[in-house]
């Protein structure tokens, strides 16, 4: 099987910035308490007009600019969301239209909530085997301040919207990103409960368990993709974890000794934006030249579902 590698990235962030003072004028809340046990200063909301389409299709322009792959030479593109701008047509079908992606091209939504990115590239990974053209499109875009519960202050410090996008490439001498992927099938801790009648479709979630879920998640996650990459935690030259909770990161860290310059925090600018969280952390360090050519990184990613993922990513 072709194995992918990413070749440019790219990132749409709405313009609008919500601070935790201006969260502490919604809820009871307070600076100290939401940066203390989340990490989060501030997050980005879809501004009045904004939409994800906007989002996903600034970011997807940016990665095929960075990548040097036109639009025409795409022979996938997947958007990993839960909140699409509707659910007919799909985020990935609004971007082709945009983007103007050959009408062959195979556009789809996904959503596996947080891991939602993981599960596209695994996805992405399939596809573009039995594609003509070998160049993907992988984006992970979220407007999750328009299915947040403004009157709960355990949830709506956390969430922030944004798009991040990934050019892949296949070619049949890579290595495959060797993706371990999986859910637990429940609604318990957390969910959104979607078009049924009468619901609100807002997110509920029982922090502390999904907390300890996660905790128990990433070690999991790291220990599969090494097993099955056969490599070790000295043989990976960054570290990517969804950005859900600072504290969640940092146990991760503090476990496999991994040194400061192997892994990166950007929750504080953005809060947890479930799919686009990874590819916004993946678009940042490219950008810094912390990733680049010939790097080797391993991905985590966990979330509702329960879901979880793995992958071991390499840059072009
Ligand atoms: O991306 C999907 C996966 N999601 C996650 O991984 C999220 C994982 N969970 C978390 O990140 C954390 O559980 C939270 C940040 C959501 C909550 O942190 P916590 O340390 O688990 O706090 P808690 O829910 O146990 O609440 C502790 C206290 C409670 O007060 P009492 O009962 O001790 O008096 C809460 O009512 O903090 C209170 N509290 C707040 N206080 C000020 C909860 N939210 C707030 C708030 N401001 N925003």
């Amino acid at each position: 099987m072709n194995g992918i590698k990413i070749l440019g990235t790219g990132r749409g962030v709405p313009s609008k910035l919500v601070t935790n003072e201006d969260m502490a004028k919604i809820v009871d809340t307070n600076d100290e308490w939401i940066t203390s046990r989340t990490g989060i200063t501030h997050r980005h909301h879809l501004a009045e007009g904004e939409t994800i389409t906007d989002m996903t299709v600034l970011a997807a322009r940016r990665a095929l600019e960075n990548a040097g792959i036109s639009a025409d030479q795409i022979g996938a593109c997947i958007v990993a969301t839960l909140t699409p701008d509707t659910l007919v047509p799909s985020a990935a079908c609004c971007m082709q239209h945009e983007l103007n992606l050959p009408h062959d091209t195979v556009c789809f939504d996904l959503n596996a909530a947080c891991t939602g990115f993981l599960y596209a590239l695994h996805t992405m990974e399939c596809l573009l085997n039995a594609s003509e053209r070998k160049y993907g499109l992988v984006i992970g875009a979220e407007n999750l301040s328009r299915i947040t519960n403004w009157e709960d202050r355990g949830t709506c410090i956390l969430f922030g919207d944004g798009a991040g996008a990934v050019v892949v490439e296949s070619r049949p001498e890579w290595p495959s990103i060797s993706a371990i992927l999986g859910c637990h099938g429940t609604d318990q801790m957390l969910r959104v409960p979607g078009v049924e009648k009468g619901v609100p479709s807002l997110i509920y979630m029982e922090g502390t368990k999904v907390f300890k879920f996660a905790v128990e998640a990433v070690p999991y996650c790291i220990d599969q993709v090494l097993a099955r990459t056969g490599k070790t935690v000295d043989d990976v030259d960054f570290f990517v974890f969804h950005q859900a909770n600072a504290r969640i990161i940092d146990l991760a860290v503090k476990k496999y000794h991994i040194p400061q310059e192997k892994y990166y925090k950007n929750i504080c600018e953005y809060g947890n934006t479930s799919a686009a969280s990874i590819p916004l952390v993946i678009s940042e360090l490219h950008e810094m030249g912390k990733v680049g050519s010939g790097s080797r990184v391993l991905v985590v990613g966990f979330g509702g579902g329960l879901t979880w993922g793995g992958a071991m990513i390499e840059f072009a």
